[in-house]
C-alpha cells in the first residue's frame, strides 16, 4: 500500500474516535462502563420531528438528490427562526446554507479560507475541530489562551499586531464546549470590530444556544448591527433538537463566506434527503419553547446533581449557565490521567481536557448527556473509586 498522507502527521487520530474504540473493547468484554465523555443528548427529538420524517419518507419523490443548498423551505424556516429567535433578518437565497451537521461546515470553511501559511485564530481550549480544520487546510493555528478568570473569553488585546494581519479566520463559541462559558451582546461586539479592523472571518460556532440553564438566554452573533460584514454563524440541530445523529445544521451569515463554503462542499457532498430538511422544518416551525425548557430542566438538574458531588472526587468546576458541559480542574494532578484511572479502575469515561487544546491538561469535561439513573450510577462509582484510590493523579 502507498503511504499515508502527509498532512495525517499534523491530523492525530480524533480522541473520541480513539477512545470510543476502546470503551467498545472494554463493553465486549462484559465491563459495564459508563459514558460520562460524549456530549450526546440521550434524550429523543420532539415527536412531531419524527412524524415529519416518516410522512416525508413516505413520499416516493422525496429520495433523490435534494440540491446543494438543500430546500428552500428549509432556508426560509432557518431565516424564520432567526428572526422569532434573535431580530436577525437573514436573506434565505443569499445567506443561509444547510450543513451536514455544523462540524461538516466548520473543517470546509477552513478549507475554503485557508492555505498553507495562513493563520487560524483558535481559543485554547476549544472544540478540536477548528484547530484541525486548519491544520487539514495546511495552515498554522495560533493559540488564544483563555481562562476562568477572563470568563474563557480571548484577551484581543494580547493578539500581536503581525499575528492579527496574517490571520484569516477568528473561531467563537458560546455558551461554550468544553468550558460551558457564555458570551454577551458587549463581547460579540468587541470580536466584531476587532475583525472588522483586521481583515478577519469571524466564525461564531453556535450549537448549545439553546440548551441553557437558570433562565438564561443566549446570544447570537449576528445580534451585533453589522456583524453579518464579516461574520458567519453555524447552528446545529444536533443540542438544540436532540438530533445528533440525524447531521443537519446551517451556515448563516456573511453571503460571501457562504459562497465560498458552498463551492466547497458541492464538490465534496451532495446534501441531505428531502425528508431531513423537511423533518428540519418542523423542527425550527412547531417546537414550542416549552419543549427546550423542559428539556433544559432535565440537564439543569444532572448539572447540579454532578457539582454537588465534584468536591468528592477531586475536581473544582464553575456552574455552567450554558451546553452541556462541566469542565472540571482536577485538584491535584493531571486530566489525561485522572481520565484514565476513572476508565480503568471505575469504568466511568470522562473527556481529557488536553483533547480541547494544551490550556485544557488540568482539566475533565463531564457531558450532561447521560440518562438519570446511570447519571446517578456513575456518580456514586465516582465517590468510591477516589476515596478508595485517595489517589494523587498527577
Ligand atoms: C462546539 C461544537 N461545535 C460543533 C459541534 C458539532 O455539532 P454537529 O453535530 O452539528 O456537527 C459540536 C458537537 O459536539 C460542538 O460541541
Amino acid at each position: 500500500m502507498p503511504q499515508s498522507a502527509e498532512r495525517l502527521a499534523k491530523l492525530p487520530p480524533y480522541i473520541f474516535a480513539v477512545q470510543g474504540q476502546r470503551i467498545q473493547e472494554m463493553l465486549t468484554r462484559g465491563q459495564d462502563v459508563i459514558s460520562l465523555d460524549i456530549g450526546s443528548p440521550d434524550l429523543p427529538p420532539p415527536p412531531a420531528v419524527i412524524e415529519a420524517l416518516s410522512a416525508s419518507a413516505h413520499h416516493p419523490n422525496n429520495h433523490g438528490y435534494a440540491g446543494y443548498r438543500g430546500i428552500p423551505a428549509f432556508r426560509q424556516a432557518v431565516a424564520r427562526y432567526y428572526q422569532r429567535r434573535f431580530g436577525v433578518t437573514l436573506d434565505p437565497e443569499r445567506e443561509v446554507l444547510p450543513l451536514i451537521g455544523s462540524k461538516e461546515g466548520i473543517v470546509n470553511l477552513c478549507l475554503g479560507y485557508l492555505d498553507r501559511g495562513d493563520i487560524a485564530l483558535v481559543p485554547d481550549v476549544g472544540y478540536p475541530s477548528y484547530s484541525m480544520g486548519a491544520r487539514l487546510a495546511g495552515a498554522d493555528v495560533y493559540w488564544l489562551p483563555v481562562n476562568e478568570k477572563m470568563g474563557f473569553r480571548p484577551n484581543l488585546e494580547a493578539i500581536p499586531s503581525e499575528i492579527a494581519n496574517q490571520a484569516k479566520i477568528l473561531w467563537i463559541n458560546y455558551p461554550n464546549n468544553p468550558t460551558g462559558a457564555t458570551a454577551e451582546l458587549e463581547d460579540y461586539a468587541r470580536l466584531v470590530n476587532f475583525c472588522r479592523e483586521n481583515d478577519i472571518l469571524l466564525a461564531s460556532d453556535n450549537p448549545y444556544v439553546d440548551v441553557t440553564y437558570d433562565g438564561y438566554c443566549a446570544a447570537s452573533v449576528l445580534q451585533v448591527s453589522d456583524a453579518k460584514s464579516c461574520a458567519v454563524e453555524f447552528m446545529s440541530f444536533s443540542k438544540t433538537y436532540n438530533m445528533g445523529g440525524w447531521r443537519l445544521g446551517a451556515a448563516v451569515g456573511n453571503p460571501e463566506a457562504l459562497k465560498i463554503l458552498l463551492q466547497i462542499k458541492s464538490n465534496v457532498d451532495s446534501g441531505h434527503f428531502k425528508a431531513i430538511y423537511d423533518a428540519g422544518v418542523t423542527a425550527l416551525d412547531n417546537t414550542p419553547s416549552s419543549w427546550i425548557e423542559e428539556r433544559n430542566h432535565v440537564y439543569q438538574r444532572r448539572r447540579d446533581q454532578i457539582m454537588a458531588v465534584l468536591p468528592f472526587i477531586g475536581l473544582q468546576a464553575k456552574k455552567p449557565k450554558g451546553s452541556l458541559y462541566i469542565w472540571g480542574r482536577v485538584e491535584s494532578g493531571n486530566g489525561t490521567k485522572y481520565v484514565d484511572k476513572a476508565l480503568n479502575e471505575a469504568l466511568i469515561a470522562l473527556a481529557p481536557g488536553a483533547a480541547y487544546g494544551p490550556g485544557g491538561e488540568q482539566y475533565v469535561r463531564i457531558s450532561l448527556g447521560i440518562p438519570d439513573d446511570r447519571l446517578e450510577v456513575a456518580l456514586q462509582r465516582l465517590k468510591d473509586w477516589y476515596a478508595k484510590t485517595s489517589l494523587s493523579v498527577s
